[in-house]
Parts: C-alpha cells; structure tokens; sequence
C-alpha cells in the first residue's frame, strides 16, 4: 500500500468514476490525499459515490455528468475541473460500454456505440486533459483501462476487443509524444473483476462464472481495490520512469492454460 499523503493535492478526474472499478480508484486516490473529478454518463451514480469519498476521507470531490462521446461534453468536464481546482494532473480514462454479440449479428449502431465510448471517448478525453495538462507545465499521469482482447481479439466482443486495442495504441503513442512535457500514459489490463456491472453482464449465471473461473490460473476473479492499489502507484511519482506500460492483472488468464495437460492445475 502507498503511503497516505502519496498524491497530496493532486487533481483526478476519472472517467466512470460513480461505480465499480472507476469507484475504487477514486477511493484510493482519495485516501491518498487527491482532489477528485466524477464523470459519469449517469448522474444518479455520480452523488452516493462522492458523498462516500466526502464523509471516508473528507475529499474535496466535484461531479460532472459527461457523455465521453461528446467532445463539447469532454470540453466542459475539463474547464470546470480547472476552475474549481486549478489544473488536472490525472486522467483515469475508466468509462466504458459491452455487450456480447456475435459480429454478424451487430448493428453498425452498437459497433459505434462501444467504439465511440471506449476508442473514441479516450481520445476526447485525453486530448482536453492532455492541452491543459501542456498548458500547466507541471506534467501529469493519463491512465487507461483496457483489456487482454486488445491483443488476443475477443469473440463476442468484437467492438470492445477492437477498441481497446486502439486505446492500447493510443496509450503508446501518446506515451512517446507527450513524455517531453511530462505527462506519462500508462494502462492496466484487468481481467474478470468482481464489479456489479461485469458480473450481470458478462458471467451473469452460475455456470458462466464456472467456466470463466477455470479460466483463470489463479483461481479466483480479481478485486476493484487490487486495480485501484496497482493504479494509484502508476500514477504516482514512484512509477515517474514507467510510461506506454500496459499492466496486465489478470491471474494469467490471457497467457492460457498450456499446450499440455500437466502444465494444467
Ligand atoms: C446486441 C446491442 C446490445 C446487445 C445494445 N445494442 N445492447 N446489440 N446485443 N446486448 C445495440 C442496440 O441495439 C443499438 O443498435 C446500439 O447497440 C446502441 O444501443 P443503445 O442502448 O441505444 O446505446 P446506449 O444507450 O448508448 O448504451 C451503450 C451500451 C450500453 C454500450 C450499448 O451497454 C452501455 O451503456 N453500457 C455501459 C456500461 C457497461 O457496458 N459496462 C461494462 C463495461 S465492462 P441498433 O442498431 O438497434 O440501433 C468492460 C470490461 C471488459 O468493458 C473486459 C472484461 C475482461
């Protein structure tokens, strides 16, 4: 665990920050002393989550319903955030859209709308944050949420899988481009965690979550807190020579089971 005062007085906004995975972040970003920005598609998620990080931690926390397809959105989501708070100096690009759908049977429609959220929302994301991180001078940490079938492909979730292997694209890129002004992008590669929003759409039945568990090499399906710990350390100053990572935590889960039966315990 990192020390409590890690990121003292540093501004995060995170993306889809009133549930799961986002919500955990934003809590242990709020321990370690962080001013924080919500942004979700749904307000009614926004109010309960910042309340818990009020009354938990006494943060200083601002709620921002944004639609991350919607640059105009993206736009005033960060202007607000620098006139309450002064600047950004974290982005946590954690909002994202799936369904399971063979591709034959997708409509062009849902393939936008996942790559809209996922691919297109990152983009318009870290490009508002990224100028005002620039225009500040003091660096900053983009952050993205991404996923194993960036690069193993994902049948099912082919709009998903192709999206975020364009978030892990844009995660490098960027790395490269906007290292001179100190602003480094990393990723985190989870695999099945334990969030309401996962389990119901993606191992909704018992026998479902059997067969993905024996997926997993660990055995188990991995926690919101683990992501958050190992999130809060690649934004941090600790990790001030990591930049274009993609941290898998996953069980080894993506590396498979083996080619042969000894190998599979
Ligand atoms: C087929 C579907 C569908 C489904 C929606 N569509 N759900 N098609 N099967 N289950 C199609 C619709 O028919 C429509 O196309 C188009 O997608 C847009 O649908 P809307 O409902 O109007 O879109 P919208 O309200 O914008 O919702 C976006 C969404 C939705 C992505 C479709 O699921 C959503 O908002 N999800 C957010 C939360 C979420 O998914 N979180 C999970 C992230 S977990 P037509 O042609 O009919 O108009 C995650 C982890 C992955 O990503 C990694 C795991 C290891």
């Amino acid at each position: 665990m990192l020390p409590d005062r890690t990121l003292d007085g540093r501004v995060a906004i995170i993306t889809g920050g009133g549930t799961g995975i986002g919500r955990a972040i934003a809590l242990e970003y709020a321990r370690l002393g962080a001013r924080l920005v919500l942004a979700s598609r749904s307000p009614e998620h926004l109010e309960p989550a910042a309340e818990e990080l009020r009354a938990t931690f006494g943060a200083e926390v601002l709620t921002a319903p944004t639609d991350v397809r919607v640059p105009e959105q993206v736009e005033r989501l960060c202007e607000e955030t620098v006139r309450r708070f002064g600047s950004i100096d974290i982005l946590v690009n954690n909002a994202a859209g799936n369904f399971f759908c063979p591709a034959e049977k997708l409509s062009p429609n849902g393939w936008q709308a996942v790559v809209n959220i996922v691919l297109n929302g990152t983009f318009y994301c870290s490009r508002a944050a990224g100028l005002r991180m620039i225009a500040g001078g003091r660096g900053g940490n983009i952050l993205n949420l991404v996923a194993t079938y960036a690069w193993t492909g994902g049948p099912g979730t082919i709009h998903s899988a192709c999206a975020k292997a364009g978030v892990v694209c844009m995660t490098r890129t960027l790395a490269v481009e906007w290292a001179h002004h100190k602003i480094r992008v990393n990723a985190i590669a989870p695999g099945p965690v334990e969030t309401e929003g996962a389990g119901s759409k993606l191992w909704a039945t018992p026998e479902v979550r059997s067969a993905m568990l024996k997926t997993v090499p660990r055995g188990r399906i991995g926690i919101p807190e683990e992501i958050a710990q190992a999130s809060a350390y690649l934004v941090s100053d600790f990790a001030d020579f990591i930049t274009g990572e993609v941290l898998v935590m996953d069980g080894g889960q993506w590396l498979g089971k083996g080619m042969f039966g000894e190998g599979n315990r």
